[in-house]
């Protein structure tokens, strides 16, 4: 069936879906494409940023800290096939599979990211992976004319997907979002309470939650508190802290940062060092400015 035809036969709400999904989904990887922070370590909208954030809420959190070392071969993964699947299925290239793709991407999103909002109508992905869910079964119960043949011709019809997908992402860089509008909106005014002053004893240390939703550590030392985020400047892994060394580490590629001199980098792949959290003391707490 080709392009004007499947058009033509489907019915006005399958096009209606097929356009929104198609549409949002081109969308979703101009999104990436247009951030210049999206591939860049240590930004706050790197995908090893986001990752680390999901993973620490996320039910599948292990799995995503196993994959946090890969963060930006993930990140060009999921750009490209966001513009692949919303390509293919408003072209009608290989329709089915790319409703299963957008359907098990809407799900690990899900899982991934929003599995904890309550209630849980308020997650949009939980919404997409119906959608998606739904116009592939469609698309499957009539796959005989959504089929793409293996030839000659069924070969150029996924190559020119493909050019879509990589031309997406390299015209997204012409045109990068301002610095503000990539920042996640996520300025949030009220403080977080991290442990009880009187409870927090010079040398010792404690890993928290920070505000943004990622790992962050808290020290304190005879000149006070301060605390960094734990997400790696390289790929976004988490950092531990070595009592022994007295250094934070990276398990993925061997980082080492030392968090009594501004968490500068001294060895490793990571060019920047950790990003510093803004601490305060209010009342009887510790807490996250
Ligand atoms: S993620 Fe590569 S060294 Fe930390």
């Amino acid at each position: 069936m080709n392009l004007k035809t499947s058009w033509k036969n489907q019915l006005w709400p399958l096009r209606v879906l097929r356009i929104w999904l198609g549409v949002t989904w081109i969308y979703a990887g101009w999104d990436k494409a247009s951030d210049p922070g999206f591939l860049t370590s240590g930004s706050p909208t790197f995908i090893g940023t986001q990752l680390s954030a999901y993973a620490t809420s996320s039910p599948v959190g292990f799995a995503i800290n196993k994959m946090l070392e890969h963060s930006t071969q993930i990140g060009i993964f999921v750009m490209l096939s966001e513009f692949a699947i919303g390509a293919a299925t408003l072209l009608w290239i290989a329709p089915t599979w790319a409703a299963l793709g957008g359907f098990a991407m809407s799900l690990s999103l899900w899982l991934a990211s929003s599995w904890h909002v309550k209630p849980y109508f308020l997650a949009s992905d939980s919404a997409y992976t119906i959608l998606w869910l739904s116009y592939f079964l469609f698309l499957y119960g009539s796959r005989r004319k959504s089929n793409i043949a293996l030839d000659r011709r069924g070969f150029l019809r996924v190559s020119t997907v493909a050019a879509i997908a990589i031309a997406g992402a390299e015209v997204g860089k012409l045109f990068p979002k301002s610095s503000a509008a990539a920042v996640a909106t996520g300025a949030n005014s009220t403080v977080k309470k991290i442990v009880k002053d009187a409870a927090f004893k010079v040398g010792a240390t404690q890993t928290f939650v920070s505000k943004a939703g990622t790992p962050a550590i808290l020290f304190r030392t005879k000149t006070g508190v301060f605390a960094y985020s734990a997400v790696c400047t390289h790929e976004g892994c988490t950092v531990q802290f070595n009592s022994a060394s007295k250094h934070l580490q990276c398990g993925c590629h061997g980082a080492v940062f030392d968090p009594f001199s501004g968490a500068k980098v001294l060895a490793g792949p990571a060019n920047a060092p950790l990003a510093k959290i803004k601490i305060a003391t209010e009342g009887a707490w510790i807490v996250e400015a």
